[in-house]
């Protein structure tokens, strides 16, 4: 394990001047089964596997889980080390944000709407780390799961725009037997609110069944997916239909798209989504 961000850096130029690639594969840690698929496919494709770790203030807001959000180092490494991980980077805030930090990075259009509404700052925070830990790790190609589908549309936008010489790939959500996406927070659930929690891929695999069928209106879409969501979760943040690539919204599935919903189960909110 590695916390010093030159140590780490140091490391990974040794590793390129030995002539191998570098895979990594950044997460806040409480890994689960979607963590471990980035990592094993992270593992294919690179002689060296870096896991980074962090839990980064600068994508919270204000009001949100910072202080609870889940840890789990111990269980981490271990969990990482069984798939192969050569090395976990573990930085601390002050190591990450040194004195006088200032500089953010937006991507204007990919972030507005869904999470980048409800969560303002969040993609900035998002967006910054991730560029600051592909200078410090210097990996040729960076793994992330397409359950935080705006989050992989904002960090490919990022590298194309910033000309960042890394390679982007999105790994499809792993989830539980009853189509739970897998997610850190999901640890925040009651067992009862665990069961209504199934209603999001309820709901969007209500509208992919229409769309499978031809349906091309997104508010019919819209609608069937809200008939199984909105009377088991306690609130509907977002539910919508956009592109698959830009993530603008669309009126008609004239174009590959996907459904994206937060919702509140209990005080937890979920994301999720699914192409149509
Ligand atoms: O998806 C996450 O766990 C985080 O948003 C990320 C990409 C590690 C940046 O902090």
């Amino acid at each position: 394990m590695i916390a010093d961000p030159a140590a780490m850096s140091a490391w990974s130029e040794a590793a390129r001047g030995r002539g191998e690639r570098i895979a990594l594969v950044p997460t806040m840690g409480a890994l689960h089964a979607g963590h471990l698929s980035l990592l094993a496919e992270g593992r294919r494709r690179a002689q060296r596997l870096v896991l980074s770790i962090f839990v980064n203030p600068m994508q919270f807001g204000p009001q949100e889980d910072l202080a609870k959000y889940p840890r789990d180092l111990a269980g981490d490494l271990v969990q990482a080390a069984s798939v192969g991980c050569d090395l976990a980077f573990v930085p601390e805030a002050a190591g990450v944000y040194g004195p006088g930090f200032q500089t953010a990075i937006e991507v204007r259009e990919v972030s507005q709407g869904l999470c980048g509404a409800r969560r303002p700052g969040h993609f900035v925070g998002v967006a910054t780390v991730v560029c600051k830990f592909f200078n410090i790790v210097q990996p040729h190609v960076a793994l992330f799961g397409e359950k935080d589908f705006q989050q992989l549309a904002v960090i490919r936008r990022m590298v194309t725009d910033l000309n960042l010489p890394v390679e982007i790939v999105g790994l499809p959500t792993v989830r539980e037997p009853d189509g739970l996406a897998l997610s850190s927070r999901n640890a925040y659930l009651s067992v009862a609110d665990r069961q209504r929690a199934r209603a999001l891929f309820a709901g969007l695999s209500a509208a992919k069944a229409l769309a499978d069928k031809g349906e091309g209106r997104a508010s019919v879409l819209l609608d069937a997916a809200t008939a199984e969501i909105a009377a088991r979760v306690d609130r509907i943040d977002y539910l919508e239909v956009r592109a698959a690539d830009d993530l603008k919204p669309l009126d008609r599935i004239d174009r590959p798209a996907v459904m994206l919903v937060a919702a509140f189960v209990g005080g937890t909110r979920l994301i999720d989504n699914l192409r149509l």
